[in-house]
């Protein structure tokens, strides 16, 4: 920790690179908790396709309908709120997430760079058109409801949630701004993720490779052990915590 606020203290850019474990603490289970009540026969994995839509559109728009009515339910943790804190303090902040909560957005973190898109953004899945979901296209799913997803105005195909599902590309403008945030940082906190989903997982080494220095914050040591990595072992907010009190933000 000591080592982790020196050189807190004296970098000026500093990138957040976040992932399910940030949110933990909300309520919003990571990708590793075993899905619970009637989504217990699901596997994200298999649902968050492009050939789950093709074969069951309701059944992947319920799911996110519900993902959605999740977040919405919860709230930012002290760990979203380390990192605006740090930033009013004065440091050059900016938050790269995996996450399609908008959960730094509520903590009051500006100019996110999603690299997996956003719960609250929708898409033509035939079109690729986005689209704004009216109140009434967003009508709270209940736990492991089917719900036929609305049509696109335009082409009449069906919309489809904005994130980015397994084996598709990221969306480039969010991945242009994070390597540009990344390649011009000082110091880079990776906050709960397990670092295996990639080209996201490359981002700390793209930081290691400019000379930034790496502070991994997780339950687990994901840490490598590299020059210029370090682990902080523990609760993402309570870790936060004690780096900002230990650089005399409070
Ligand atoms: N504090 C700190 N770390 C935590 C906490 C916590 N309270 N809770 C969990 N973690 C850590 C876990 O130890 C794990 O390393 O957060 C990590 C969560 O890992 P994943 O569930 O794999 O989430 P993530 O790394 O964000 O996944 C990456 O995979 O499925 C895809 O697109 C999806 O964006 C996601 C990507």
């Amino acid at each position: 920790m000591q080592r982790a606020a020196e050189v807190l203290m004296t970098s000026k850019r500093v990138v957040f690179f976040t992932g399910a474990g940030i949110s933990a603490d909300s309520g919003i289970p990571t990708f590793r908790d075993k899905l619970t009540g009637l989504w217990e026969k699901h596997d994200p994995q298999r649902l968050e396709t492009a050939e789950a839509f093709r074969e069951n559109p309701a059944l992947v728009w319920g799911w996110y309908l519900w993902r959605r009515r999740q977040v919405s339910q919860a709230k930012p943790n002290s760990a979203h709120l380390s990192i605006t804190q740090l930033a009013k303090a004065g440091w050059d902040v900016s938050v790269v997430t995996q996450n399609i909560d908008d959960l730094h957005e509520r903590a009051d973190s500006k100019g996110v760079v999603h690299l997996h898109g956003s719960l609250m953004s929708a898409k033509c899945f035939a079109c690729h058109r986005p689209v704004e979901l009216t109140s009434e296209q967003l009508q709270i799913a209940e736990e492991g409801r089917l719900v036929e997803p609305p049509r696109c105005a335009r082409c009449k195909g069906r919309l489809r949630p904005g994130v980015v599902w397994f084996k598709e590309n990221l969306p480039e403008e969010a991945w242009r701004s994070a390597v540009r945030l990344v390649r011009n940082c000082e110091l880079l906190i990776s906050v709960g993720t397990s670092g295996v989903v990639t080209p996201a997982a490359d981002i700390p080494d793209m930081a290691l490779a400019v000379g930034a220095t790496v502070i991994h914050v997780n339950l687990e040591d994901v840490g490598l052990d590299r020059a210029n990595e370090m682990m902080l072992l523990g609760n993402a907010g309570e870790v936060l915590q004690a780096l900002l009190r230990s650089v005399g933000v409070e």
